[in-house]
């Protein structure tokens, strides 16, 4: 792997191998971690963000690497029209090896494909738009397999139509694994033909549930192991027709709830509920959902860090 700007990149045995990686750094001190003090790495966010980049920044400490965060709002992209290809070589050329980039331009990937970068540099997708955000699926991977010994079957909920999140995390299931099935489920709104799309191309492990009332996501949800809440994506729906809903309204429906909570009797199921942050608590759950011992969404943070850490190992060990 010399780029992470999708999930296509990997194969199967990276994904093993990074995942595989990424528990053994989990289960180790910071004295074990590999020193990768010769290296050094960028964050470059177009958007905002506190998970993603504060993790990038915590995996480079932990491997003892230098760290440079540029302020996109400062600097010559912003301001002064430079592109990201020479962005990029500008880093390069002072020492950088690995550029982590998060933007709202989904084909910016793939023109950087065909820019001229030089191979001991490395570019990870920190999220594209509504297209990708690998690292944080291999997080999530590595937080299935931390939490479960044998994950059946996933329900991911919510405004699938605009996350990156459930489009990478999808790819990696069905990469990661033969067995775990894969329920999409929301409002039509949230709904496109890109997730209806994996749904004919997989139809004995995805199948997608357009919900309108309240017992059609219960049905769902009373068959849900491992539930994936989705934010709901406000700043992203400002050319849709469908930002009419209220908190509550979208909450009774499709979001868990301490009533729904308790119906489904999720505390003795052990059900777990997943998040990838930031939520907007009142929609996709409540104050009462997130204080249970079921909301794992911390878990996939810390291990969101060691997903990462992986990532950064294993682009480097490509290049030694
Ligand atoms: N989950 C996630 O990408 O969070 P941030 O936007 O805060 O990085």
């Amino acid at each position: 792997m010399i780029h992470l700007t999708k999930i296509q990149d990997l194969d199967r045995d990276n994904l093993s191998q990074i995942v595989y990686q990424a528990l053994s750094f989990e289960q180790n001190t910071s004295s074990c971690f590999p020193t990768l003090r010769d290296y050094s790495l960028a964050t470059i966010f177009q958007e905002d963000s506190t998970r993603t980049r504060c993790s990038f920044q915590m995996a480079a400490l932990n491997f003892q690497m230098k760290y440079l965060d540029l302020n996109v709002k400062t600097s010559s992209i912003q301001n002064k029209g430079e592109s990201m290809e020479s962005t990029l070589h500008t880093l390069h050329a002072l020492g950088v090896n690995i550029a982590c980039i998060r933007t709202s331009d989904e084909s910016l990937f793939s023109s950087l494909a065909l820019a001229d970068l030089p191979s001991n540099f490395h570019l990870i997708n920190a999220g594209d738009g509504s297209s990708e955000h690998p690292s944080q699926a291999i997080g999530d991977i590595v937080t299935l397999e931390y939490l479960n010994d044998k994950t059946k079957n996933i329900t991911l909920i919510g405004d699938l139509k605009h996350s990156r999140v459930y489009n990478s995390l999808v790819q990696a299931i069905l990469l990661y694994s033969d067995d775990i099935k894969i329920t999409l489920a929301g409002p039509s709104w949230g709904i496109s033909e890109r997730e209806h799309n994996y749904a004919k191309s997989f139809p004995h492990r995805i199948r997608v549930v357009e919900c309108r009332k309240e017992e059609e996501m219960d049905e769902v949800l009373s068959e849900s192991e491992i539930i994936y809440l989705l934010r709901v994506q406000r700043e992203r729906h400002i050319n849709d027709n469908d930002n009419n809903y209220s908190s509550c309204s979208y909450n009774k429906i499709y979001g868990i709830n301490e009533d729904r909570f308790k119906k489904h009797n999720f505390l003795d199921k052990k059900t777990t509920i997943l998040h990838p942050l930031p939520a907007n608590i009142g929609t996709e759950l409540d104050d009462f959902t997130q204080r249970s011992p079921n909301y794992k969404a911390y878990v996939q943070v810390r291990m969101g860090l060691f997903g990462r850490m992986s990532i950064i190992n294993n682009l480097l060990n490509h290049q030694k």
